[in-house]
């Protein structure tokens, strides 16, 4: 019991370092945090059995330096993990090692948290309220990040994709059912986000720091995505998910709405559209950049990218599922560092500025678990060897504190 009070208690207080909107406050470094967070998984690590015996097919990581360190004045360094990350003590070893921020790659999916089969076995109990199940697999990371202190980003509440269809028909079932009407649907929406909210905030108090409430609801055509949200529900779903998210979501919880592509200049001002309604009605706290990039982003675009959504809607900015494509040739190692490092100094440069960039996630943790992996994106290799981009993003941030 002790060990969870102090768990919610080092959330609490890693909240209170990071995601604030005001840029003064948001400059506060996490490093008190981190050595509260650190100290809890000192205590708790004294408390358990002495570490496995480390495979020998892993690299040793005991001499890495620690991004989670290193970026400890600028803002939370967050990445994907996956079952396979919080079920193996290497990876995990080296996800509790860099990080200090964490989103389940795919666990806390709509698909995750709706049990659409249930409503197609009893329709009319549910007719207004899709049935939850919170499986084994939502909960995994949440545990895993309970155990080690890893401040959370839930993602996500809303998408087109991995969201069982059945919740947008009547009976749930979408070969025989009829799709839902705006009140209908309103109604299971605000149902959804309500047990999402209460019962994370039940089961894992404190935990979830900021929530990707919707996902990708600009399309890449322009406009809104025709997605059956908005089919059922019309283009004000995304207002109306980001009122029932502050409704429901624990007092300092923020808001997200989350995107690729977003320097693409038809996109970025779409989203900046979409969401003018959003933000006047307070309920939203930020826009969280996916940044899936390559060398094909300029560093620039990024960084306009980033001060446009602040100048425009007053909103902070997390970059949310970075990776970083390699080019070809024998030497996309170096290219694939070399662009890190200068796309990390824009984000820098904007930070120090007065930019309130409040967390910063890496979309996985060795190439070949990535969803792209066939472009070795990410930042260890599969041994757990460190590439050079990681490298790069270290002294990215040693170069920042030096200037
Ligand atoms: O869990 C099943 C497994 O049982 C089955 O054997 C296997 C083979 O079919 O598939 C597994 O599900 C896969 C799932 O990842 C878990 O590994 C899905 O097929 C696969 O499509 C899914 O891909 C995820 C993708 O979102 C789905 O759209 C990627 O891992 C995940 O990195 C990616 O993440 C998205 C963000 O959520 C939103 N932004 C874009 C980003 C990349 O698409």
């Amino acid at each position: 019991m002790k060990k969870q009070l102090l768990m919610a208690l080092v959330c609490a207080m890693l909240l209170a370092g990071c995601g604030s909107s005001d840029s003064s406050s948001d400059n506060g470094s996490t490093a008190a945090t981190d050595s509260v967070t650190e100290s809890v998984t000192d205590s708790a690590a004294e408390s358990e059995a002495p570490p496995q015996e480390w495979d020998s097919k892993f690299v040793q990581i005991t001499d890495y330096p620690s991004l989670k360190d290193a970026y400890a004045p600028f803002f939370p360094i967050g990445c994907a993990l996956s079952d396979k990350v919080t079920s193996s003590y290497e990876y995990a070893e080296l996800a509790k090692q860099q990080f200090n921020s964490m989103t389940a790659e795919n666990s806390m999916k709509p698909e995750n948290g709706m049990d659409a089969s249930r409503g197609r076995n009893l329709p009319d109990k549910y007719v207004d309220h899709i049935p939850t199940k919170f499986n084994a697999a939502f909960k995994r990371p949440l545990e895993f990040a309970k155990e080690n202190g890893i401040p959370v980003r839930g993602h996500t509440l809303l998408w087109h994709n991995q969201t069982p269809e059945g919740i947008f028909y009547v009976n749930y079932d979408k070969d025989t059912g009829e799709l839902c009407d705006r009140e209908l649907m309103l109604k299971r929406l605000e149902n959804y986000i309500k047990d999402v909210m209460e019962w994370t905030n039940e089961n894992y108090p404190g935990l979830i720091y900021a929530w990707d409430v919707v996902n990708e609801a600009i399309d890449d055509a322009g406009g809104i995505r025709k997605s059956l949200w908005y089919q059922t529900i019309g283009e004000d779903y995304i207002e109306k998910a980001f009122e029932y998210a502050r409704k429901y979501a624990p007092e300092g919880t923020k808001l997200f709405y989350n995107d690729y592509n977003t320097y693409q200049q038809r996109k970025r001002s779409d989203i900046i559209k979409a969401l003018k309604p959003v933000v006047e009605a307070g309920n939203i706290d930020g826009v969280g950049m996916q940044s899936h990039v390559g060398t094909y982003v300029t560093p620039s675009s990024f960084a306009d990218t980033i001060k446009m959504f602040h100048d425009e809607l007053g909103l902070e900015v997390q970059i949310t599922e970075l990776d970083v494509e390699c080019g070809n040739g024998d030497d996309w190692e170096d290219k694939q560092a070399e662009y890190m490092g200068k796309l990390m100094k824009a984000v820098l440069d904007l930070k120090a500025e007065g930019v309130p960039i409040t967390s910063f996630t890496i979309w996985g943790l060795t190439d070949d678990m990535s969803w792209k992996k066939d472009n070795k994106p990410l930042l260890f290799n599969s041994d757990l060897s460190r590439k050079k981009i990681f490298d790069a993003m270290i002294q990215a941030a040693e170069d920042a504190k030096n200037s």
